[in-house]
């Protein structure tokens, strides 16, 4: 599949030049209003034009560093004979946007692929990381079928307080729980805010934005190494300007996502993950890409992988290390060269190459972060698919972050109809709990939440705290942040807002898992549910215009990757007449 010497475009070729080559009124406004901003004929005519879309924001404290690295992006678009546009796009600032991200992970996709086809653009850096910015600019760019390229923008520096090493989300749930169990100071937890973000870049642990920018790699979307670069790093600058460079070969080449994306590499991506331990997150987003390419993916595809691919990277939140260490040890690169013989390495990249060349010759630094293919961290599980009566059409657990025995569990359910609800009642010393009882969240899924918020790690109670307990088995609908860890069931398909059987489900029910034989049911008779099933109420509707709205009407199910129905296909759309 490696294209060594691909048919270059000629000059009049180019998408843009129907904008700016052709000798009619509206090209000479397009040169006009070119003139305007400050550009001469030779700046740009019969050169690529590329679109930067950059995710920068005042409140995005991630991608703190994007105003610098678009600069870095045009200095190498202009090194390589291009003409840089950068487009700002929607930040989605997985910290700060409520209800969440995920509510707005399609809008940034239509976005994405509208500005392209909406402006003269030959082809388009997508300046990505945190959590959804990767899938919905890379779901975006699909749809357009434009020569793309992915910059991921790495991850922040290690956290530190008093010596300790902080990892981002994970060691907030940790000391967040130890606060609540009497066991740190409101003045030490101070010092844990203050420490634990001490750069720009991406959270560190292998949560969903680490896993993404990774698996964007292996799809074969950036240049080799990139995703492993740390964001304070001046590497980090320098594979900027290299994207930058690289863009405009690949418009000459016509190089597409099209001519990228097969089966083969979202097994590579599903691959990585599994091998990473990454986000559960993975499960929905690569699912969204996938079919956005035509490539019908189920979530069983997770669960088959899952059986051949070790852990191999010893990261937080299942392990001990963060994303600087994991560079330092050789990254991404030389993880995939050690599990090369599990990999389709002859799928192409963006540099043109097959992922095989990228990774040859990568050699792992320090095995207690990046473990040899003999020696894993795990032998297998980094993500699983359950079935059963509670979940017909799946749901999604991460063993490797549980504790052990509650793999096989049953327990009597504590069922809570929403966030608000379990807040209230979660540290009632009347609540009837104990470490065997099954947590359960519902209406947090794709609809009923809307959005399926991060809530799937609900907190242990207080009181069982401070009797030691540090995990339970939780169901939700919902998803959870990729920091986290715990025996947390998520996404669990049909959610209950659509009537699944999550709705059905009361406080005493028996709930049991085995992970082993991948199940999860609720012992409850069949005439008792039918009964039940009588007795729903109809969920209240929460939008009742914009955006919200339109979110409700198409948003599809966790195990169809949450995209909206008239997204999710992989069908031509006319390119704008230029009038
Ligand atoms: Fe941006 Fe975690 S908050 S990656």
């Amino acid at each position: 599949m490696d294209k060594s010497s691909p048919p270059r475009k000629t000059p009049e070729e180019l998408r843009s030049h129907r904008w700016y080559g052709v000798d009619n009124m509206r090209a000479s406004t397009h040169r006009s209003r070119t003139a305007q901003m400050g550009y001469g004929r030779d700046d740009y005519m019969g050169k690529p034009v590329i679109a930067i879309l950059n995710t920068w924001s005042d409140l995005s404290s991630c991608h703190g560093h994007f105003r610098t690295r678009a600069e870095e992006v045009k200095r190498g678009i202009w090194q390589a004979g291009g003409f840089p546009v950068e487009l700002p796009s929607f930040t989605l600032s997985e910290v700060f946007m409520k209800p969440t991200t995920m509510l707005y992970r399609n809008l940034l996709a239509m976005e994405a692929e509208e500005q392209l086809r909406a402006h003269p653009v030959d082809g388009a850096v997508l300046m990505g990381g945190c959590d959804k910015t990767t899938p919905a600019l890379i779901m975006g760019a699909i749809s357009m079928n434009l020569p793309a390229i992915y910059l991921p923008a790495g991850a922040m520096l290690r956290g530190d307080y008093q010596g300790k090493v902080l990892g981002s989300g994970t060691d907030v749930w940790k000391y967040w729980a130890e606060l609540r169990a009497g066991k740190i100071s409101e003045c030490e937890w101070r010092g844990i805010e203050d420490g634990i973000a001490r750069s720009f870049g991406t959270c560190m642990t292998m949560g969903t934005a680490s896993t993404m920018m990774s698996a964007a790699e292996a799809l074969g979307f950036t240049l080799p190494g990139a995703s492993s670069i740390p964001a304070a790093d001046s590497r980090h600058s320098q594979m900027a300007a290299y994207t930058g460079r690289r863009i405009v070969e690949m418009v000459w080449e016509d190089l597409k996502p099209s001519d990228i994306l097969v089966a083969e590499s979202f097994d590579n991506a599903i691959k990585t993950v599994l091998a990473l331990s990454g986000s559960t997150n993975a499960v929905i987003h690569l699912v969204a890409m996938a079919r956005r390419a035509g490539i019908p993916l189920q979530i069983d595809r997770f669960d088959a992988l899952s059986e051949q691919v070790p852990v191999l990277a010893n990261m937080r939140p299942a392990g001990e290390y963060l994303m600087e260490d994991f560079f330092y040890a050789g990254g991404l690169r030389a993880m995939l060269q050690e599990m090369r013989s599990l990999l389709a390495t002859d799928c192409l990249t963006v540099n043109g190459k097959s992922l095989g060349d990228n990774i040859a010759g990568s050699k792992i630094h320090q095995d207690a972060v990046i473990h040899r293919l003999e020696e894993p961290v795990h032998t297998s599980g980094g993500l699983v698919i359950l079935r059963g009566s509670l979940a017909p059409d799946g749901a999604v657990l991460k063993p490797v972050a549980a504790e052990p025995h509650l793999l096989k569990h049953r327990g009597k359910a504590i069922v809570f109809d929403s966030y608000d609800e379990m807040e209230a009642r979660i540290d009632d010393p009347d609540l009837e709990v104990d470490a065997d009882s099954v947590l359960v969240l519902r209406n947090a899924g794709p609809k009923g939440g809307p959005g399926m918020p991060e809530w799937g790690q609900l907190p242990i109670p207080k009181k069982l705290l401070r009797e030691g307990v540090r995990d339970m088995l939780r169901i939700s609908d919902c998803r959870m942040s990729g920091t986290s860890y715990g025996a947390c069931v998520l996404h669990v398909a049909p959610e209950s807002y659509v009537g699944g059987p999550l709705a059905l489900l009361r406080t005493g029910d028996l709930v049991e898992m085995d992970v082993a034989e991948r199940r999860l049911d609720m012992l409850v008779e069949k005439r008792e549910l039918e009964r039940r099933k009588a007795e729903i109420q109809s969920p209240k509707i929460t939008y009742a215009r914009g955006y919200g709205h339109l979110y409700l009407k198409h948003i599809g199910q966790a195990d169809e990757g949450c995209d909206f129905d008239f997204l999710a296909r992989n069908a031509a759309v006319p390119e704008p007449e230029i009038h």
